[in-house]
């Protein structure tokens, strides 16, 4: 059973491989309760609006929490960003907006710097020129803290790194309870609201290896929502599950966009940047190629780059 058909809201994802026909209703059904709702499980984005401040990793001094300064501007503003390994440059005067509760979804060829990209997001990556911006505040600016932004920037990667020897919810509040220094008690209450949230409450005493790689995937995404993060970077998520599994974690994806989850995602499953993103970006050569709404770049993409590539896709049969 897929974590969508458990919550009901978004069943029809992932009963192809994360492909779904959106209705009309379905759309303004969508709105309604993205308007509704407007932050991540469990009350995650009021209670980080209430915690990121200090917390942010950005200096106080620069001005205040991040929530209060922030506003009007896009969730995550990345501006003239470059990146270089050695020679290689990868990214060149790259600049994106992640505005709050969208989903962009981020595609391009293999190698095109998208994984860079949300490296460099939560400052996995040293970032050589430009800005990239959270709520408004510098987050390259020298003075912020890496391990605090990360705590505010989650990120989840192909390879799920699950703790082998530890439970489900032991990976789960591993991070809380040592690195926050959240009780145990407490810990395990969030994470077992998280669990319930992700379709596996039922699995918490499993090994990982007991789970599906499905399963362990949407275990590493309750890991790292339970730091109840701002925003949520995905690196090609479902690129290392066997094929039937991978609805069952965009099904989870999508749930979260509903939520009103700001998301950045790399990925080369089209047909969920398709029908779940707000915004699809293409990279090309180190840059925003072209940008827009999902239709706007299937269905009239004007950059020959795009093109080409989509082209390769759809003679793949892959769209
Ligand atoms: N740590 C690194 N050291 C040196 N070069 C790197 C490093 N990480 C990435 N690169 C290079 O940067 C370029 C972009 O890689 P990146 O992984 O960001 O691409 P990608 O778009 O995510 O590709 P894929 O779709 O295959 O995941 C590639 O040329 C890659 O070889
Ligand atoms: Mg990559």
């Amino acid at each position: 059973m897929s974590a969508a058909n458990n919550s009901g809201t978004v069943s029809e994802v992932g009963a192809s491989q994360g492909r779904r026909d959106v209705s009309a209703s379905d759309a303004v059904g969508r709105q309604a309760r993205r308007d509704e709702v407007a932050r991540p499980p469990s009350g995650a984005r009021s209670e980080q609006s209430e915690t990121a401040g200090p917390a942010s990793g950005v200096p106080s001094e620069q001005s205040g929490t991040l929530s209060a300064s922030g506003a009007g501007a896009p969730l995550l503003r990345i501006s003239h960003l470059r990146k270089a390994y050695g020679s290689n440059v990868v990214l060149r005067d790259l600049s994106l907006d992640v505005p709050d509760h969208q989903c962009v979804a981020l595609i391009g060829a293999s190698g095109s710097g998208k994984s860079t990209l949300l490296r460099c997001s939560n400052l996995l990556e040293v970032v050589e020129d430009g800005q990239i911006f959270l709520q408004g505040k510098d987050i390259t600016d020298p003075r912020v803290d890496g391990d605090t932004v990360r705590t505010t920037v989650g990120i989840v990667f192909q390879s799920f790194n699950l703790f082998p020897h530890m439970t489900v919810l032991d990976n789960i509040t591993l991070a809380p309870r040592r690195v926050h220094g959240v009780s145990r008690r407490a810990a395990e209450a969030d994470g077992m609201a998280m669990l319930e949230r992700v379709g596996l409450a039922d699995k918490a005493s499993a090994k990982p290896d007991e789970l599906s790689g499905g399963q362990q995937q949407r275990v590493a995404i309750a890991r790292a929502l339970v730091g109840k993060p701002l925003l949520m970077l995905f690196d090609e998520v479902t690129s290392a599950l066997d094929p039937e599994l991978v609805g069952e974690v965009l099904d989870l994806l999508a749930e979260l966009r509903e939520d009103g989850m700001t998301m950045l995602v790399a990925t080369h499953e089209m047909s969920f940047a398709r029908q779940v993103a707000d915004r699809v970006v293409f990279l090309a050569d180190g840059e925003v190629a072209e940008q827009g709404s999902p239709q706007q770049i299937f269905e009239g993409p004007t950059d020959p780059r795009t093109q080409r590539f989509l082209r390769r896709i759809l003679d793949g049969g892959r769209l």
